[in-house]
């Protein structure tokens, strides 16, 4: 499925396709493919459009996660996204890493997270 929405993706400047698919905890599967923009910085990663998929669909905890990028291989999912993942799943997500590379977890990626717990635990009002 990440593969097949590479080809849903938007990159006529980077012309870097990339795709992500997902499975929830509920066994739905969610998909994104990156968009870019004119002003460069305005892109949306595959990440952040795979979330907004699974938000559309009604929410629910993401359980495994694979990206690619054009060529089929898997991409390395960029810091913002894991912190935009990590709101979403938890450091047990799991990312696969292709045929050669061990499946790695969210928590591996991005150590020492801060997240929505930190919210209540650090407020001092
Ligand atoms: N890109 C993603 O979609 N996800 C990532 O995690 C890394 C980068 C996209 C953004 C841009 O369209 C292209 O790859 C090149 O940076």
């Amino acid at each position: 499925m990440a593969r097949e929405a590479t080809k849903r993706s938007y990159a006529p400047y980077s012309h870097v396709l990339v795709g992500a698919a997902a499975i929830t905890a509920a066994g739905r599967f969610v998909v994104g493919s990156n968009v870019e923009n004119a002003s460069y910085g305005l892109t949306l990663c595959a990440e952040c459009s795979l979330v907004s998929d699974l938000v559309r669909q009604g929410g629910g905890r993401l359980r495994a996660l694979a990206v690619v990028a054009g060529d089929g291989e898997p991409l390395a999912p960029c810091g913002r996204c894991r912190q935009v993942l990590f709101e979403h799943a938890g450091a047990s997500l799991l990312i696969d890493g292709g045929d050669q590379k061990a499946t790695l977890t969210l928590g591996e990626l991005l150590p020492h997270a801060f997240g929505p717990d930190d919210l209540p635990a650090r407020s001092t009002r």
